[in-house]
């Protein structure tokens, strides 16, 4: 694997250089449904690296707003058979159950833990933090030749089964980023039309 390289604080930054291999990676950027993703996964040395790159964003008033829970499979499928129940407890729509597939069949899970809350710098602003480092988590795994999935659904959004992964009631789930190798090619997607969403002033 690729090391790369560490820098001490206060050392010049290599300044940025076109790159015309990072443009093609970003033109075709396209996630993997998550129940496609099969081994192999990252490996640990892969996985350190890969959360290292996803810590390296943007962070109003380096407040570090967010955390990380490292998956195992094992720990999912455990996880997914209290979902599973909590879901008849709850009356969910079959749904709830059939999506819990999403959570267990990838190789290597990170879920991304906001941790916002009232500082020096706006609560939203942290909330964007965790998104960006959710993205540069998907970015890495890509560089590392993985495919990837964010993945939220219902148990981020009840407290009860957020809990089960170790989200406090102070926390949200940012996402839940599955990481492997896909089973099949990604298809395209359609879009957005840039004109359409872009206002240009002089
Ligand atoms: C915050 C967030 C949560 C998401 N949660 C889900 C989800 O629970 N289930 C799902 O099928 N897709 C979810 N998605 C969408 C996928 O991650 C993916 O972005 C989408 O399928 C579009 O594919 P693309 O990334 O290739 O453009 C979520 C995306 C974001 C940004």
């Amino acid at each position: 694997m690729t090391e790369l390289a560490h820098f001490d604080l206060g050392t010049p930054l290599p300044a940025p250089e076109p790159s015309p291999e990072m443009l093609a990676r970003l033109a075709v950027r396209r996630s993997a449904p998550s129940q496609g993703l099969a081994g192999p996964g990252p490996s640990e040395a892969q996985l350190d690296l890969i959360l290292r790159l996803g810590a390296r964003s943007p962070d109003h008033g380096k407040l570090t707003p967010w955390r990380f829970v490292v998956l195992g499979r094992q720990t999912r499928l455990e996880i997914a058979e209290r979902l599973a129940a909590m879901a008849v407890v709850k009356e969910l729509p079959a749904k709830a159950t059939a999506v819990l597939a999403k959570l267990t069949t990838a190789p290597v899970t990170v879920l991304v833990v906001s941790t916002a809350r009232p500082a020096s710098k706006p609560e939203w602003e942290q909330v964007l933090s965790a998104g960006a480092v959710c993205m540069n988590i998907e970015h890495a795994a890509a560089a590392l030749g993985f495919a990837s999935s964010w993945i939220t659904d219902w148990y981020s959004y009840d407290s009860e089964a957020a809990a089960l992964f170790g989200v406090t009631a102070n926390e949200k789930v940012a996402g839940f980023i599955h990481i492997g190798t896909p089973v099949e090619p990604l298809l395209e997607r359609e879009r957005p039309d840039i004109s359409a969403i872009t206002t240009r002033l002089p």
